[in-house]
């Protein structure tokens, strides 16, 4: 008879290190608990969560049920159907003007899976992954669960957010394996630019650069593509945001020839293959929604400086207006310096949802981010009931710091 000595409960119940490495989404978790008060009655205004109020692009939706319909509903190449991969790599022409032969890309369900594969493919335990902040929060929760560890460089609102690489290089160890950039980027709707792309890549080390908010830009700034810089850098990309398709789950990865084969093999195992009939939305979205991905944008231009005069109005400080992506990223240290009880405050008095600068690395303490991909209407309601709350905040935050002036010792130099 086997040995059946029963281990004690934290035995049974101890996790694997990876699953302990992963830190709480924020976003999430403040979308989550506004979920839980909607079911309670409230009325809430999404402005946490990184996603489009409108609806996917008729065509898309159209093209899905028909593929739902017809019977597209089984397992496709793991890589994704070849239609879908050189839709993509047309639309990568059209946009960037570089050439990428479809088996390049590798399709998966959402930006996160391909996210996830590309970290799986570089980071063993130990290695090094650097990469700006502030920055989108699965990052370095992705670099942890691999194994590896997030090297963070400061990047500075005055100067465009910028990774410069200079200030990347000399963080570089022998243990760095890759380098981790976002443009436009979340949190902070930057645009990097083609030198500062040019000069991370010259670096000499695989370039992870995620693409996804790319078409979300406004003033006729121009995004450039890691692909125009290396051909060697991978791109994370995906149809949520640019065609309002987040709960669709559709991205993808394009890959330098040499990994092609390993992100085939993960994507088989983990994966088996993205959702078929969705893969049919894609290529509607990439060869019919132009016109609505213009609409929307030019509604996003309209909301950002709806949003970024009334945060202003408010009191949250705003260096500049964001380029891209749809986020603004504001100073609310006014209002209170630890950003998750502020967020979580003003979520549950005012009915606002807002995603706590932490989330995005110790250098977005003390900020909130404001998505404006919500309604006109979802934003001036939140606008406004912000403004019912803040004042009293505001007072409070001021009555503790000046509590703090007059504790014993608190001035320099009496200890
Ligand atoms: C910068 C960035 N990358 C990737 C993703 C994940 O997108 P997907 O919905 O395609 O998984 C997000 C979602 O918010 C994001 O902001």
């Amino acid at each position: 008879m086997a040995n059946s000595t029963p281990m004690s409960a934290s035995e049974f119940q101890r996790v694997a290190e990876r699953a302990d490495a992963m830190q709480p989404f924020l976003a999430m978790e403040i979308m989550e608990r506004a979920f839980a008060m909607e079911r309670d009655g409230a009325r809430i205004a999404h402005l946490e969560i990184g996603e489009p109020e409108f609806r996917a692009p008729k065509v898309v939706v159209d093209a899905c049920v028909q593929a739902l319909v017809g019977g597209e509903t089984r397992y496709s190449d793991s890589r994704g159907l070849i239609e879908l991969r050189e839709a993509i790599a047309r639309d990568t022409r059209r946009r960037f003007g570089v050439e990428v032969a479809p088996e390049r890309v590798i399709v998966s369900s959402g930006t996160s899976p391909a996210m996830l594969m590309v970290f799986s493919l570089l980071v063993d335990p130990g290695d090094e992954v650097v990469l700006g902040t502030p920055h989108y929060p699965c990052y370095p929760n992705f670099i942890r669960y691999c194994g590896g560890v997030p090297v963070t460089v400061p990047t500075d609102a005055r100067a465009g957010y910028q990774l410069e690489a200079e200030a990347v290089r000399e963080v570089i160890t022998p243990r760095t394996r890759a380098i981790v950039v976002g443009s436009p980027g979340n949190p902070t709707g930057a645009v990097q630019h083609a030198e500062t792309l040019r000069g991370l890549a010259e670096l000499g080390l695989p370039l992870i650069s995620d693409e996804i908010y790319d078409g979300l830009v406004y003033d006729d700034v121009k995004v450039t593509s890691a692909l125009e810089v290396s051909d060697e850098a991978f791109v994370l990309d995906g149809f949520s945001k640019r065609y309002a398709m987040t709960g669709f789950r559709l991205g993808y990865a394009i890959a330098p020839e040499w990994a092609l084969r390993r992100l085939q093999i993960m994507g088989q195992n983990l994966f088996i293959s993205p959702n078929r009939f969705v893969q049919h939305a894609g290529i509607a979205a990439l060869e019919h929604g132009g016109d609505a991905v213009k609409e929307m944008r030019a509604a996003y231009q309209e909301r950002r400086d709806l949003i970024v005069e009334g945060l202003r109005g408010l009191g949250f400080g705003i260096p500049s207006l964001p380029e891209g992506a749809f986020y603004v990223l504001a100073d609310a240290r006014r209002f209170g310096a630890d950003s998750l009880a502020l967020a979580f405050e003003l979520l549950e008095r005012a009915h606002v949802g807002t995603t706590p600068g932490v989330d995005f690395g110790a250098a977005g303490e003390g900020m909130l981010r404001f998505c404006y991909a919500a309604s006109e209407e979802t934003i001036e309601r939140a606008l406004e009931s912000l403004g019912r709350i803040l004042p009293e905040l505001e007072e409070r935050c001021a009555g503790t710091a000046s509590a703090t002036e007059r504790e014993p010792g608190a001035s320099s130099g009496t200890s």
